[in-house]
């Protein structure tokens, strides 16, 4: 297949809308950035769009997606509102990088659901994703745009290489902001609960909710995760990944050892850690006071060891505070539960 790539501005090209209506009623996919991080996107009421989704990427077919939508008008054409709260959240959070759960209406096939009879859906605030979902006025499905157990793609370069070749068009947004992605939250109980930390966290939600609210998206090391695409391996670079944890002081000495031990051994931590060791092979995420921007980062420093071809990394824990939750929650997920507490 040959792949089309296209820019922000061809948006606005009569033709290019109509041909990307036309590939997105067909079942076609189109991959596009978000805020969080790039999505593959196919129409969501049509069930060959989800089945080519899940080939393309490689994923198990239990495992939901998130179906996209250009405004909070038109979520009722396919999921019940049953908890109030989910307007309060839309108004304060939408568009954005939050995703609900909600009880699905029968026009979205079970294909795209993983099976359940609950949707996840989001309203994205990036202008080529608002663009692409207002031009073709359609729901899309569309997961992360990665081969399925590799790290979500933030950008443009990330998603050629995955696919190139294999979906009908690729839209160029550089590099997307956020590099995480969205927080779930499931709205189908009385209390609403997180299933997928991301840049909303909890004291956000709780804050305007003014009440609070259930975290069930903890991973602890040891414990198998309860939430449909939890439980798979994800976002792991080929390299053998360990996360270090334990105080500044004792994990930098324990690493300059490590480094000593061990050739070719590449460490990725904040700047205030890396910045100690004496050796080349470290990738620096950013500084503590600004996790957005390790969060930005994260994603980018995995497939950057598989570019590298390197056989094994640290990475160094950071604090669960914030956006740190998020951070923790990705990386836990790449080390596959790998752990070196340092003492
Ligand atoms: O930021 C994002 O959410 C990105 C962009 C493209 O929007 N999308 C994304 O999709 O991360 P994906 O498919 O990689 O992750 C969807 C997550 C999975 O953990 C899945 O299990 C969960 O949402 N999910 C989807 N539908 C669900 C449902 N009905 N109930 C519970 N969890 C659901
Ligand atoms: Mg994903």
């Amino acid at each position: 297949m040959k792949t089309q790539i296209l820019k922000y501005q061809d948006l606005d090209n009569p033709l290019i809308q109509k041909l990307l209506k036309r590939k997105l009623n067909n079942g076609g996919l189109v991959i596009f950035p978000t805020e969080t991080v790039y999505g593959i996107g196919g129409y969501a009421c049509h069930k060959k769009a989800a089945e080519s989704i899940y080939a393309v990427k490689g994923r198990p077919s239990d495992n939901p997606l998130i179906v996209h939508l250009a405004c909070f008008s038109q979520i009722e054409q396919y999921a019940y509102i049953d908890n109030p709260a989910v307007y309060v959240l839309a108004n304060a959070f939408w568009p954005g990088p939050m995703t609900l759960v909600l009880r699905k209406k029968d026009i979205v096939p079970f294909n795209v659901t993983g099976g359940l009879s609950t949707i996840a859906i989001r309203i994205p605030s990036h202008p080529v994703a608002r663009k692409l979902l207002e031009l073709t006025n359609l729901p899309l499905a569309a997961p992360s745009a990665n081969i399925s157990g590799k790290p979500s793609s933030t950008t443009f370069s990330h998603v050629m290489s995955d696919f190139e070749g294999k979906v009908d068009i690729i839209i160029d947004g550089g590099s997307v902001p956020i590099g995480l992605e969205s927080t779930v939250i499931d709205m189908t109980k009385d209390i609403p609960s997180i299933l997928r930390p991301g840049s909303i966290t909890q004291k956000m939600i709780e804050q305007v909710l003014d009440s609070s609210v259930l975290d069930e998206s903890d991973l602890k090391i040891g414990v198998p995760p309860k939430s449909p695409g939890m439980k798979y391996k994800h976002y792991s670079p080929m390299a053998e990944m360990t996360l270090i944890t334990g105080e500044s002081d004792t994990v930098i000495s324990f690493l300059e050892d490590e480094t000593l031990k061990t050739q070719g051994l590449v460490i990725i931590g904040p700047t205030e850690i890396v910045s100690h060791l004496n050796q080349s092979m470290v990738v620096d995420l950013g500084s503590l006071s600004d996790l957005d921007t390790i969060g930005k980062n994260l994603f980018a420093s995995f497939r950057k060891l598989d570019e590298l071809q390197i056989k094994k990394a640290y990475i160094i824990a950071l604090s669960e505070e914030g956006l740190g939750k998020a951070i923790m929650n990705r990386v836990i997920k790449a080390v596959n539960y790998h752990v070196i507490h340092v003492k």
